[in-house]
């Protein structure tokens, strides 16, 4: 297991186009402990394969419990898909391991349903998410289609923020 880094904004990996998961051997397996280890390094929530580089279908997620602890019930989602949402949407303060030092409100649905696989390929479903867990399922299932949740910003308020990171990469080298 290991910390891998993490692919940040406007790094073109993130928009890349994800595949499926067919083989659910160990390598998969090594492959979700590294996302673990990377975002709780990182202090995250969740975190989707493309963010350190990988393009397969397989997002990490573990929403810490009212007293803000994590590890009671993380979930490693893969080959996930949302199959239903309400009409209802709800306005979401959000932030991203990839774009890292931001956050910005935008609008998810209030509950969704996600079918998915576990790493041994067994067929699972996570009924009407609500709260945390339900912005967090959109928000790493959107990364496996390349779209990240500043996507949804105001042109404006994008193209503000395009500039801050393409200054910040410039100086990185
Ligand atoms: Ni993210």
């Amino acid at each position: 297991m290991s910390v891998r880094e993490v692919v940040i904004f406007p790094d073109d990996r993130l928009r890349e186009p994800t595949h499926d998961v067919t083989s659910f051997d160990d390598e998969l397996s090594k492959l979700a402990a590294d996302m673990f280890d990377t975002m709780y390094d990182d202090e995250g929530i969740g975190l989707a394969a493309p963010q350190i580089g990988d393009h397969r279908r397989i997002v990490v997620i573990d929403i810490p419990d009212d007293q803000d602890r994590q590890h009671i019930n993380p979930l490693i989602l893969v080959n996930p898909v949302v199959v239903s949402h309400s009409d209802k949407q709800v306005e979401s303060d959000e932030g991203c391991l990839s774009v890292p030092g931001y956050q910005g409100k935008i609008t998810r649905y209030e509950t969704c349903s996600v079918e998915y696989q576990d790493l041994k390929g067994n067929h699972l479903k996570i009924e009407n998410a609500t709260g945390l867990l339900a912005i967090c399922l959109q928000h790493e299932i959107d990364h496996l289609s390349g779209r990240l949740f500043i996507d949804y910003l105001s042109r404006l308020k994008r193209e503000m923020l395009l500039k801050k990171y393409t200054k910040l990469q410039k100086n990185r080298g």
